[in-house]
């Protein structure tokens, strides 16, 4: 379960901390399987080896990325990289409670926005700032708040100042959204789009496993779930193997179908446009 950090306090606002403490040991359970799509293996990978033999990079005089922004469609694993990379590196996650960052107080959110950024100077761990879009709007839409412009202010200026003991991570659905100003301050971008068929594949038969299964359920699923994103793969599988124990039966594709109708998956072009 989340706890507070022992050696530097969290710090709070609104009588509540800003942010959720996990060890790295907790984020490490929290990650049975990640399947990486496309690049994305390529580059966290890069970025472990880059970290594992940092002095020979400081002896280049090339700089260590540290800023890792990554976007795409809700349940497609972006939350679940971040603690990957966190328990891959040994170091704690905290993660970011933008509810309890954003303040109606001028000056408030700015000021919060640096405590935080502070605390993970102090504190080597991988900060990570989900929604992203909520603090880092572009200045230049119409409708924003001035408290917010000054915000994405501190947060440039925090970025631009991080140091290189600890990794900033921040994920958002709506690239379109960011100030370009924001963008550049990243040295890693990360895409993420709805499984593949073969992603599809791959990740059914890590949720099947060695659940007694009929041969052709794999195949069927991953032509079933075309259109899921890994977060609802995840939810129909499970529905259905519920299904096939309570019928003491081995799992079976009218129990994906099934399981399928009963979740009945939001597509992303709805969502996008809520
Ligand atoms: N690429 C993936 N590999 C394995 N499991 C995944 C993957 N993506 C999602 N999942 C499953 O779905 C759950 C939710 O995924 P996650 O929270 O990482 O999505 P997200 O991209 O952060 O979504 P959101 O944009 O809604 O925050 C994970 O805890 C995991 O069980
Ligand atoms: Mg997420």
């Amino acid at each position: 379960m989340a706890k507070t950090g022992a050696s530097t306090k969290l710090p709070r606002s609104k009588g509540t901390d800003m942010a959720t403490f996990y060890e790295a040991k907790e984020c490490a359970r929290k990650v049975k399987y990640l399947v990486l799509q496309g690049q994305n293996r390529r580059i966290v990978d890069e970025f472990m080896t880059i970290l594992e033999r940092r002095e020979e990079f400081e002896q280049h005089g090339v700089p260590i990325p540290n800023k890792i922004v990554m976007y795409g469609p809700p349940g497609t694993g972006k939350t679940l990289t971040a603690f990957y990379v966190a328990a891959s590196l040994e170091l704690p996650l905290i993660v970011v409670r933008l509810d309890s960052l954003i303040h109606s107080h001028l000056g408030e959110t700015g000021s919060n926005i640096r405590k935080i950024f502070d605390y993970a100077r102090a504190v080597p761990c991988v900060l990570f700032l989900d929604e992203f879009d909520a603090v880092a709007r572009t200045r230049e839409s119409g409708d924003e708040v001035k408290e917010m412009a000054r915000a994405v202010n501190t947060l440039l200026q925090c970025l631009d100042e991080f140091g290189e003991s600890s990794l900033f991570m921040a994920a958002t659905n709506l690239e379109t959204e960011l100030d370009p100003a924001i963008w550049r301050r990243f040295d890693t971008r990360m895409t993420y789009d709805l499984p593949a068929a073969s992603e599809r594949e791959h990740y059914i038969r890590l949720l099947i496993g060695d659940f007694d299964c009929e041969a052709s359920v794999e195949q069927e699923s991953c032509r079933l779930l075309d259109g899921c994103s890994f977060a609802d793969i995840e939810q129909i599988v499970l529905k259905a193997k519920r299904k096939a124990i309570i019928e003491r039966q081995p799992l079976c594709g009218s129990h994906i179908r099934l399981s399928h109708e009963e979740y009945a998956p939001v597509p992303i072009s709805i969502m996008s446009h809520s």
